[in-house]
């Protein structure tokens, strides 16, 4: 890190209003040559909105930007661009069609697009690849590729156009363990080239892993700033959640019950008509959490969703208390006493143009307390979803607002408000804190930890291995489609389950 040069990026008492809500106020932030700097807080903090301040996306209500020493005004991205500031947003920009090259320069000359001589541009592109790790062939058409190459691609886009300043929004968030790895790497070689980096995130782990210095953002205000060598991952999370997280939550010893789910020999075809999931047997008890470790991408989904009754099974067996679960059926999957937490919140989880309450009596609308003779008991409705709004903590403007208008930890807290109320016999949660900041994963593992206590028994799918180790009483890994390997918590090791999880088999 340098500190004592001149910085490359200043602003200065920057806020930012949408309607009623601050979303930056008074903020003072500085970035330096050649370093990378975390901008850290919960969802919401207004982290987002302070970089496409900077990027040019939004203008500002007050305050100054200086970059490389000059005041500037960005009125897009494109201005900002040009003075060598790239912006990686959580959701890419990339033509799908096209390939890796054509991505790369559609746009760095605009008007010229046609003229550009591609073997020169190629070169540039080949160059770039090789001195920071970014390796894809270019001519690979984009939707043939994995989220994280996709990732490098803007990256290499970015550094096409001679950024010298990149900023990347959650890049780790849609990212599996290797490809972070590879990010990380990346980083450094251009931070160790002079480049300035604004890395985003809400985990502190790897904020503490990447980051020379660390700027926290709470409710839109920068309240604290940090050299990472000289703070801790405690300090951190109450620095950005605002007060003292609940200590590590307690985990009570529980001997299993009865068995109430069983998987025998199932068999699941992806959307592709490959077996995402082949002859996978496992058996999940009351009173148990059962971890599923796992890179996601090796049948996780697939098999989730013939849980989940909205997707069919090419074979084998399901049992819910002894009783086989037929297939294809949500309705049945929820009458049998299944809850389910989706991978993909906004997709698959809630309708987000509802309301608030609308989605949190979406699978109980039809029972008598809250229905007779088709006439709705709003009442009751009413009554249940300010219940649910209270005991959840759901931060929303009042149960009529449209699902839309909630932030991701808000989001899930819906969802679980949901599938908890009926007391499940058997809870799949996949990725239940994918995308969280630390104060509302914490809130989700303690319902998951109350529900196991209750004696609901929970398929954990993640690919978070703190998760898995944190909560799970047994752990099984799967691995492109079949369980690779099972352990009991008390012996499992990280090394042994990271092994699996990269398809390494016990001799
Ligand atoms: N385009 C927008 N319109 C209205 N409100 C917004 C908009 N963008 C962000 N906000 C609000 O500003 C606040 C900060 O959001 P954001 O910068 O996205 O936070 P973060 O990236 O830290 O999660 C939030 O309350 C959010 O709802
Ligand atoms: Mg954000």
């Amino acid at each position: 890190m340098t500190y004592g040069k001149e910085p490359v990026v200043e602003m200065q008492g920057i806020t930012k209003r949408f309607l009623d809500v601050v979303a930056n106020k008074n903020i003072d932030f500085s970035l330096f040559p050649g370093e990378i700097c975390a901008l850290l807080g919960e969802n919401g903090a207004g982290k987002t909105t302070l970089m496409n301040i900077l990027f040019g996306y939004y203008s500002c209500d007050e305050g100054k930007i200086f970059i490389k020493g000059e005041e500037v005004s960005l009125s897009s991205p494109r201005d900002a661009i040009k003075r060598g500031v790239g912006m990686i947003h959580q959701h890419f920009t990339l033509v799908p069609s096209q390939t890796v090259l054509e991505n790369v320069i559609i746009g760095a000359e605009p008007g010229r697009w046609l003229l550009i001589d591609k073997k020169s541009a190629r070169e540039k592109l080949i160059r770039l690849q090789k001195k920071f790790g970014l390796l894809i062939d270019p001519d690979a058409e984009v939707w043939t590729l994995s989220v994280g190459e996709r990732q490098k691609v803007e990256i290499l886009k970015a550094l096409y156009r001679n950024v010298d300043i990149l900023i990347m929004d959650e890049p780790t968030a849609v990212l599996a363990l290797a490809e972070i790895v590879e990010l990380f790497k990346t980083l450094k070689a251009l931070a160790s080239e002079n480049r300035s980096i604004i890395f985003i995130s809400h985990k502190l782990h790897e904020v503490m892993e990447i980051s020379d210095r660390i700027v926290v953002l709470r409710n839109g205000e920068v309240v604290a700033e940090r050299k990472t060598g000289e703070t801790n991952v405690k300090e951190l999370a109450n620095l950005m959640v605002g007060r003292e997280l609940l200590e590590r939550i307690e985990k009570k010893e529980i001997t299993p019950g009865e068995r109430v789910l069983s998987v025998d020999d199932l068999t699941v075809l992806s959307d592709r008509g490959l077996e995402a999931v082949k002859k996978v047997s496992f058996s999940l008890h009351k009173y148990e959490i059962l971890g599923m470790a796992g890179v996601s991408g090796n049948g996780q989904k697939e098999l989730a969703e013939v849980l989940f009754g909205i997707r069919e099974k090419s074979g084998g067996k399901i049992f819910i208390k002894g009783k086989e679960l037929k297939d294809g059926n949500p309705h049945e999957s929820i009458k049998r006493g299944i809850a389910r937490i989706p991978e993909d919140r906004i997709d698959t989880g809630l309708l987000m143009d509802l309301s608030v309450e609308e989605n949190l009596i979406l699978e109980v609308h039809s029972t008598p307390a809250f229905q007779q003779r088709g006439l709705f008991n709003f009442q009751n409705i009413h009554n249940f979803s300010e219940t649910k709004i209270r005991e959840y903590n759901i931060k929303t403007d009042n149960r009529d607002a449209p699902t839309k208008t909630l932030s991701g930890g808000n989001l899930q807290k819906v969802i679980l408000a949901r599938e908890l109320a009926g007391e499940p016999i058997v809870l799949i949660a996949c990725q239940p804190t994918r995308g969280l900041d630390v104060g509302a994963m914490e809130y989700i593992h303690a319902r998951l930890l109350e529900q196991r206590d209750r004696g609901c028994g929970i398929l954990l799918i993640s690919e978070d291995l703190d998760e898995i180790f944190l909560l799970s009483d047994r752990i099984i890994v799967i691995y492109e489609g079949r369980i690779i390997g099972e352990a009991d918590i008390h012996q499992a090791t990280r090394e042994q389950i990271g092994l699996w999880m990269s398809g390494v088999e016990e001799k």
